[in-house]
């Protein structure tokens, strides 16, 4: 049980940290040299918001596997490095959920009305946040790992 409850943790990891890997490094660069405003953001919200689906469902799987790992071992014993992904879990949750609920919806409604400039105003913001979030995660994969 227990290595079916890390199984999904892993999997969940995988899903959210090599979908923003894709929409980063291969996604969004190429979308910027290729295509202009009125095409490349209709793209690209519909690309994020199937790829928000699966980042939902991550962090469902994340957090419910994390913590099961966690208190399992007990919050005393576990490693420094295991508190330290439980913080910065919770923090990529919260970053997640305000890019949501903020700029991404915001992005959807400027895209819907065909207002450009706003639309990439928004996407700008949901790029920044999502870099934040690559970064924390790798963040956090290094501490479990490394920190004990
Ligand atoms: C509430 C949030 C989280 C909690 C409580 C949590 C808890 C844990 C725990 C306890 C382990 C150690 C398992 C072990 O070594 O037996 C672990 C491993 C791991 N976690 Fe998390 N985690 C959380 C969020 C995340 C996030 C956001 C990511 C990446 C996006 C992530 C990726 C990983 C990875 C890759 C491992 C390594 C698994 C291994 O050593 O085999 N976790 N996590």
């Amino acid at each position: 049980m227990q290595d079916l409850i890390k199984l999904l943790h892993l999997a969940g990891a995988i899903v959210w940290l090599g979908g923003m890997t894709f929409m980063l490094v291969a996604l969004r660069p190429a979308a910027h040299a290729l295509l202009q405003p009125p095409q490349r953001l209709p793209l690209i919200a519909a690309v994020v918001a199937r790829f928000f689906v699966a980042v939902w469902l991550s962090v469902a799987a994340l957090l419910f596997s994390g913590l099961a790992m966690l208190l399992a071992a007990g919050m005393k014993g576990a490693p420094l490095g295991w508190h330290l992904m439980l913080g910065i879990g919770l923090l990529m949750f919260l970053v997640f959920g305000h890019l949501h609920f903020g700029p991404w919806r915001r992005m959807k409604l400027a895209v819907a009305a065909a207002d450009w400039p706003e639309g990439g105003r928004r996407m700008g913001q949901v790029t920044l946040l999502v870099k934040l979030n690559f970064v924390l995660g790798w963040v956090a994969v290094a501490a479990v790992v490394l920190v004990h």
